[in-house]
């Protein structure tokens, strides 16, 4: 994913800023905009015009990070042709390499996700010869009290961050390592962040982390905040708002939040419950803390509570030592739960991680590739059943804007996160709309309007 945040001032420096990996890196790009703005810097979308250049970057595979290293030739183009033009490499890839990406890439500043807020120091103490590095993870940074400059130019959905970090250690993951230890964020700052996009007019937020049932605060006073009451206060902000999360993991999901969702209409009944195996074998070298038997029992809750909850995942083809046996497991497992939609990939060894130290990476590369097809092509029968069993239903969804293929209907989101597109009555982005499923393809649901 690449997101390239818009706008232009004339007499400001100007930064231009790309996005690789996460909501939680869509999230950080709006948070380091809102400091270099308080510093006298303006957006602009065009390279050409940038004195900073900032790629936020992301570590999770290693294609992720090869996309990064060919924009990096481009950016030093840019170097080469326009002196003075400064080039930061940020987030995750400049939290693993650290000072590697200073030798001879031309790269003058290298921040990590817990940095942020030295970015204009560095930015002031930078010359020619004296790049400036600044990789050191906190246990306490959350940027609670920055507001981050929203992206979405439509002003109907905005990422809230409630937690960084993560203290999982998922064998395969670089995550631990890339942005330190879990830490929560104050709920006092999360809900003024909340009440100001609804007074702002924003119709959705999302609450991000990459483990929110595992959100946990304490005060002074030893009173404590867990998920589901976080999610509560977020919800009585406003009827009239939208609230979803991202990411639960299936180890620590409670009934609690599960009830919570079900009392509280606004908050969109979807969870992106990452499985990553169907094989018990596999999780438990995954270091996930669950089994096969675990991950059902939590959909069979979910389902008996909110029997419409979108259910979302990720997995992993091709972790080490997967046999035929446990590929299988997983189809089967992805059989038995129909997800709505998933994030499918091939297990990419990163360096560093418990995986890579413990286990050869000793899956061939086409034996990777055949499984992710198999598994990729299954789930478009998946999304194809789990959206045939929405047809003759009435869907709340939240505009979003004109459909791309045509631009006399609107599209959104119902609140299982489908996307359904509608013919237009002259509606907006962020009015909701009720919709009647007509027919489906495996991404889409195509809707008529309720009288
Ligand atoms: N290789 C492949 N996929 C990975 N993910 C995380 N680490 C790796 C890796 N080393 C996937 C997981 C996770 C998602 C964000 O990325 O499925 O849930
Ligand atoms: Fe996000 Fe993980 Fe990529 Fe970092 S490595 S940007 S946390 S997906």
């Amino acid at each position: 994913m690449q997101n390239i945040i818009h706008t232009t001032d004339d007499s400001r420096p100007k930064v231009y800023i790309e996005t690789y990996g996460c909501q939680m890196n869509v999230n950080d790009s709006e948070v380091i905009l809102s400091i270099l703005q308080d510093e006298g810097y303006s957006l602009t979308e065009d390279i050409d015009q940038a004195d900073l250049i900032l790629a936020n970057t992301c570590s999770i595979r290693d294609n992720a990070e090869q996309r990064i290293w060919g924009r990096l030739d481009q950016f030093r183009l840019q170097k080469r042709r326009r002196s003075g033009v400064v080039i930061g490499i940020v987030g995750c890839m400049a939290e693993r390499l650290k000072d590697k990406l200073l030798d001879g890439h031309e790269v003058d500043i290298v921040a990590g996700p817990d940095a942020y807020r030295n970015l204009p120091e560095m930015l002031k103490a930078l010359t020619p010869d004296n790049p400036q590095i600044d990789v050191l993870l906190s246990h306490e940074e959350t940027y609670a009290d920055i507001s981050p400059v929203r992206m979405d130019k439509k002003g109907v959905s905005a990422f809230i961050s409630i937690m960084r970090g993560c203290n999982n250690v998922c064998s395969y993951c670089v995550v631990p390592y890339t942005r330190g230890a879990e830490r929560s964020r104050d709920p006092e700052s999360i809900l003024r962040e909340a009440r100001e996009l609804h007074e702002a007019g924003y119709k959705e937020v999302t609450l991000l982390g990459q483990n929110v049932d595992s959100y946990d605060w304490k005060a002074e006073d030893g009173r404590s905040v867990n998920f589901p009451q976080l999610l509560e206060k977020v919800a009585l902000v406003s009827p009239q708002m939208r609230v979803r999360f991202s990411t639960s993991h299936p180890k620590d999901i409670s009934d609690e939040v599960i009830y919570t969702m079900a009392k509280y209409e606004n908050i969109c009944k979807h969870i992106h419950l990452p499985v990553q195996s169907g094989s018990s074998i596999m999780l438990e070298k995954m270091r996930r803390k669950y089994n096969r038997e675990w991950y059902l029992e939590r959909v069979a809750k979910i389902r008996s509570v909110i029997p419409d909850c979108g259910i979302t995942t990720d997995v992993i083809a091709g972790f080490c030592g997967e046999t035929q046996q446990d590929h299988l497991d997983t189809l089967t497992l992805m059989e038995e739960v129909v997800f709505d939609s998933a994030f499918m990939f091939a297990y990419s060894e990163r360096p560093g991680t418990l995986a890579s130290k413990k286990y050869p990476d000793d899956i061939p590369y086409e034996t990777k590739t055949a499984r992710l097809n198999e598994i990729i092509t299954l789930q478009g029968r998946m999304s194809l059943k789990s959206n045939e069993k929405e047809i003759g239903k009435t869907l709340k969804v939240l505009v979003e804007g004109p459909s791309k293929k045509n631009h006399e209907e609107l599209c959104g989101r119902a609140s299982n996160n489908k996307m359904c597109v509608f013919p237009s009555r002259g509606e907006k982005a962020g009015d909701y709309c009720e919709v009647i499923v007509d027919s489906v393809t495996s991404a889409t649901l195509i809707c008529s309007r309720k009288d």
